[in-house]
């Protein structure tokens, strides 16, 4: 039986092993995907673990996305991304050299979440709250769509300006200060606690705006809470999750008979699953 690990600490709440297990049964493949919560310590040791063959692919959470990189053998992310979310093993076949490699599909998610939406980024002005993990997957994948601009404000104003460092074309802006907008994304850790608000005075915002939480437990933060009221457009971080694993799946079942891997199913059943607990 193979065997996949989602990797974090805390673990507990990810979803990923449901999701997973549930697309290798469709797909009729002996494997089994389950959470480990693990110390920065243990890393190094799971990550050979793919090597010698006792684990076949691991997908990493936080607060382990970037200490994961030291240890494999190639990664295939942009440069400014210091962000590793899927580790598999690629072989190949001519040569017979396996490499440990490691690729960030959160990109990847961010973009069909909002294709699939139809929401168009080009021309839209962008205002980002939050500077924490997620947030240069998310800048990447904006610029990439063509925004006129992209805004940014985080509470700790030092970890904003690294960013500026890393995507010169972010506009910062001061924390609790709200700058006209097409679009607002929430990537702060701010609404999964029930009680948790983010500084923004909801009735000084025009109308027919998009916000956008990459938080999806709670379905509707605060956030959205307070937008939906007022007739906004939503969208939580479910489907950025579903697509981002989509994609390691598809870097998982990578085979010399299967080069472009499975593009596992998204559909009604799949998104139930994600419902129930
Ligand atoms: P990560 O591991 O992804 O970096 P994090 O450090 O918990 O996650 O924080 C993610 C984001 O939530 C950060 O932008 C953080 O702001 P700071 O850089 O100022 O810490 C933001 N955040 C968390 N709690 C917050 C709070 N109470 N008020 C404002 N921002 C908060």
């Amino acid at each position: 039986m193979k065997k996949y690990l989602v990797i974090g600490n805390p673990i507990d709440h990810s979803l990923s092993p449901k999701l997973h297990n549930y697309w290798f049964k469709e797909n009729n493949i002996k494997a089994i995907y389950e959470k480990k919560q693990v110390e920065e310590t243990e890393i190094e040791g799971i990550i050979a673990d793919i090597r010698n063959g006792k684990i076949e692919g691991i997908n990493v959470t936080v607060p382990f996305k970037k200490s994961v990189i030291p240890f494999l053998d190639k990664v295939d992310i942009p440069d400014k991304i210091q962000s590793v979310n899927t580790i598999y093993l690629e072989k190949n076949n001519i040569t017979g050299s396996n490499k440990i490699a490691g690729c960030n599909t959160d990109i990847l998610g961010f973009k069909y979440s909002l294709e699939n939406i139809k929401y168009n980024i080009k021309g839209k002005k962008i205002f980002i709250l939050g500077a924490g993990g997620v947030t240069p997957s998310i800048i990447y994948s904006l610029e990439e769509m063509g925004p006129s601009i992209i805004m940014l404000s985080n509470r700790t104003k030092e970890k904003a300006e690294n960013l500026k460092r890393l995507f010169p074309q972010l506009e910062l802006v001061k924390w609790g200060d709200i700058k006209n907008f097409d679009m607002i994304i929430n990537t702060t850790s701010l609404g999964l606690k029930e009680n948790d608000n983010l500084p923004i005075n909801y009735d000084q915002i025009g109308s027919g705006k998009f916000f956008y939480d990459v938080i999806y437990n709670p379905k509707k933060t605060n956030f959205l809470l307070e937008a939906e009221k007022r007739g906004h457009q939503i969208e939580n971080g479910k489907m950025m999750f579903v697509y981002q694993a989509q994609e390691a799946f598809r870097l998982f079942t990578i085979a010399p008979n299967v080069r472009m891997g499975l593009i596992p199913s998204i559909n009604k059943k799949v998104l139930q699953l994600l419902e129930n607990d």
